[in-house]
């Protein structure tokens, strides 16, 4: 894989204000073990320079309420600490009192949702976390892109990439192949 070239599709530095759902995934289709873990998806080095591209040319991320507590229980942040930005965080009940400026939390439909991080990312990319989040993003034909890590690991049981049984199926153009040490980096453009 080492050797594999990449073809992605845009330059490091394109900032065009696109949709991406960014997402590390075992080989066996999951993003999340059981219990949310996330601990099999830091084993193998990273983040590859697609990884390091995205990062840099995201100017707002929208997730999911349940991705938001994984992430303060487990002590992850975006990125591992290297992203700033405004973060949106969907849920039906938000706290009542939030000391966190960067961190704003969304009650909307999530074309509302996705059109805030978009203003906020001021022409910068928005990315989307969270399965479930997601999935009514992708089903809404709001996301223009998919950025997927692939890690060599089976686990058997979790929260799989996409659960969607009741809808057609999506359509992807593959735009981008790399190799990084063990990762595998996928890249596609959403046909819509
Ligand atoms: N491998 C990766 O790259 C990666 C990336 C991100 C997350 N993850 C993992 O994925 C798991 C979380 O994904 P998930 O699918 O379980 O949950 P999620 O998408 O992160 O969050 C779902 C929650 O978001 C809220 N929500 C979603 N849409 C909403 C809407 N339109 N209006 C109001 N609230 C809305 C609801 O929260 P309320 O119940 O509060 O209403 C819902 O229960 C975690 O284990 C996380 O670690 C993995």
């Amino acid at each position: 894989m080492d050797d594999m070239q990449s073809v992605i599709g845009s330059e490091p530095g394109d900032v065009t204000g696109r949709v991406l759902w960014h997402v590390t995934m075992s080989l066996d289709g999951f993003i999340a073990g059981p219990n949310d873990a996330m601990d099999w998806a830091f084993g193998y080095g990273g983040p590859s320079p697609v990884g390091q591209e995205v990062m840099q040319s995201t100017g707002a991320i929208l997730a999911g309420r349940r991705t938001h507590e994984v992430g303060l229980r487990g002590g992850l942040k975006a990125y591992g600490g290297a992203w700033t930005g405004p973060m949106f965080v969907l849920t039906h009940k938000p706290p009542a009192a939030w000391d966190d400026p960067t961190v704003t939390f969304l009650t909307d439909d999530i074309a509302t949702a996705v059109a805030t991080a978009h203003a906020a990312a001021e022409g910068r990319n928005v990315v989307i976390f969270g399965a479930n989040t997601a999935k009514q993003c992708i089903n809404a034909g709001l996301i223009d892109e998919v950025v997927v890590h692939l890690m060599p690991v089976l686990l058997g049981q979790g929260t799989r990439l996409y659960d969607s049984p009741e809808t057609a199926p999506i359509h992807l153009d593959r735009t981008g192949v790399a190799g990084a040490g063990q990762l595998t980096d996928l890249r596609y453009r959403v046909m819509k």
